[in-house]
C-alpha cells in the first residue's frame, strides 16, 4: 500500500530539454497542459515532472504507471509520445480515470500513441 492509496496510477511527465519546451514545440501550451493532467486526473493519479526520460525523439512524453492494484493484476509502465493536445491529455486522463494499465484496456487515443522506450530509457526512468 501506497501513500496515494492502492488505486492511484503514477504519471511521470517528461518536462526538461525537449519535452515542454517552445524550442522543439512552439506554440503548445505545455503547462496548460501539464495543469490540465494534474487538475482532472484528481485522485485517480498522482502526477510527478521529470528530467529528460532519454526518449526526446518522441517528446513530450508521459509515462503511465499502474497504481499497485493494476501492477498486481498484470499492468506495466505505458509510454506515450506527442502529448501535445488536448486529444492527447483527455485520453490519458480518461484511462487513469478508468484505472489506468492493469485494470482498463488501453483506449485507442492512448495506443495510436504508445511506444516501446528503450532498455536504457526505461531503466534510467525507474531510478
Ligand atoms: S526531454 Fe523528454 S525525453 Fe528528453
Amino acid at each position: 500500500m501506497t501513500a496515494y492509496g492502492d488505486g492511484v496510477c503514477t504519471l511521470r511527465v517528461c518536462r526538461d530539454c525537449c519535452c515542454g519546451t517552445q524550442a522543439k514545440h512552439p506554440g503548445v501550451d505545455h503547462e496548460g497542459l501539464l495543469t490540465r493532467l494534474e487538475v482532472d486526473s484528481g485522485d485517480h493519479a498522482r502526477v510527478l515532472r521529470s528530467d529528460c526520460l532519454l526518449a526526446c525523439d518522441e517528446s513530450n512524453v508521459v509515462v503511465i504507471t499502474p497504481s499497485p492494484s493494476g501492477r498486481r493484476r498484470g499492468g506495466r509502465p505505458v509510454w506515450v509520445r506527442r502529448v501535445l493536445d488536448d486529444a492527447a491529455v483527455d485520453a490519458i486522463v480518461d484511462w487513469v480515470r478508468a484505472g489506468g494499465p492493469g485494470i482498463s484496456g488501453v483506449p485507442g487515443g492512448v495506443r495510436e500513441r504508445v511506444f516501446a522506450a528503450t532498455s536504457l530509457a526505461r531503466s534510467y526512468a525507474g531510478r
